[in-house]
């Protein structure tokens, strides 16, 4: 393998020279007399302390994060879920009007959404439909080698909607053809949900390896905000110059505390088996259903169908107050629906209704 460049060449020369902004918080503890924030003395909730600044990068929620991953502290940025970490990668990565991103659709809709707004192109690959969806690995990496100046390789694995998986030799593959060129973010928002080994590991090798975690998943946080940034030093520096000076509040900190408390994990992992009962259910379910032409079971929690009427088959759920996902701006997507699974009593529901369509 070809000796690895240093990331900062392929950041924004301008973020490389820019002078951070250094918080209060960050320059002093938050003890002893505080006067150096412009904050309230006073609290005005008795069971909150809102009146202070919270901690840049929590230290305990960092800890615990960077335990879970298995990878070092500084190895990690704590981030408004995976969301601001594609945001942040493609803000330092890319230079508008100049550089591109990768991407292989039917993606994730975010990848796109931040290069649009940083001014930057979108280089998609379309996967392989006759092979489920996988990717067309070949054409990434002829595209990657090629001219057009792409700074962030998005892959996701379990990818959504479609549920594949990327292979280690795959990665590997990508990787090197990126190195001195290009990073490649492996988005693990649903990783918990598959069997296959995280890429975690992979970061201290690797200087163009990033990959993206999320509480919003496997760990029932949707509604925290709360992702994990997971590259080598220099790529978390890099990022930490343009973050928010505060970017968690302190009572998603305190709660994202909570959540991965050593007594919380075996209520997780009781979820998490529940979940993957619920899937083998609803996939029962699904094959029961003759209108259904495909289903894509996947490693996620979710599942992907095709049939005929997908637009009917929408409207009817609806109305039964079941709400499901299509994709009708994608044309490889045409006919698909995305099926989170639920509860055993949204499965109760969605059962009755997928089984009463069209006989009603
Ligand atoms: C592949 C993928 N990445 C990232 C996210 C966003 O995660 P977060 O809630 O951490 O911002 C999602 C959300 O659905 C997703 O599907």
């Amino acid at each position: 393998m070809s000796p690895q460049t240093s990331i900062s060449k392929l950041a924004r020369p301008e973020i490389v020279a820019m002078k951070p902004y250094s918080s209060a918080r960050s320059e002093a503890p938050d003890e002893g007399v505080l006067l150096n924030a412009n904050e309230s003395p006073w609290s005005l909730l008795p069971d909150a302390q809102l009146n202070r600044y919270p901690e840049p990068q929590p230290q305990q929620l960092v800890s615990r994060l960077a335990s879970l991953y298995q990878i070092e502290r500084e190895q990690l940025l704590v981030t408004r879920g995976s969301d601001e970490g594609i945001d942040l990668l493609t803000r330092v990565f890319c230079r508008a009007g100049e550089d591109a991103i990768l991407q292989c659709t039917p993606a994730f809709g975010m990848y796109r959404i931040a290069a649009q707004t940083q001014g930057v192109d979108v280089v998609s690959i379309p996967r392989l439909l006759a092979d489920n969806f996988s990717m067309n690995t070949d054409k990434l990496l002829e595209t990657l080698a090629g001219d057009t100046p792409i700074k962030l390789v998005f892959l996701t694995t379990p990818n959504n909607p479609t549920g594949d998986s990327i292979d280690k030799a795959t990665l590997l593959k990508i990787l090197q053809t990126a190195n001195g060129s290009a990073l490649v973010v492996v988005d693990e928002a649903y990783a918990e949900f598959s069997s296959k080994a995280s890429f975690c590991s992979l970061v201290a090798e690797y200087n163009n390896l990033v990959v993206l975690r999320t509480l919003s998943k496997a760990w029932a946080g949707a509604g925290l905000r709360c992702g994990s940034v997971i590259a080598q030093h220099e790529v978390i520096d890099l990022l930490g110059r343009i973050i928010a000076p505060y970017p968690l509040a302190s009572p998603v900190i305190e709660l994202a505390e909570r959540l991965l408390a050593p007594e919380i994990l075996s209520l997780q992992q009781q979820q998490l088996l529940a979940l993957a009962n619920n899937k083998q259910r609803l996939i029962k379910i699904l094959k029961a259903q003759n209108y259904i032409t495909d289903i894509w079971p996947g490693d996620a929690n979710f599942i992907l169908i095709r049939l005929e009427d997908a637009s009917g088959l929408m409207h009817y759920c609806r109305g039964h107050n079941i709400i499901l996902r299509a994709f009708n701006n994608e044309p490889m997507l045409q006919g698909c629906i995305r099926i989170s699974v639920g509860s055993d009593s949204d499965l109760d529901s969605l059962e009755t209704a997928l089984n009463t369509w069209k006989t009603t």
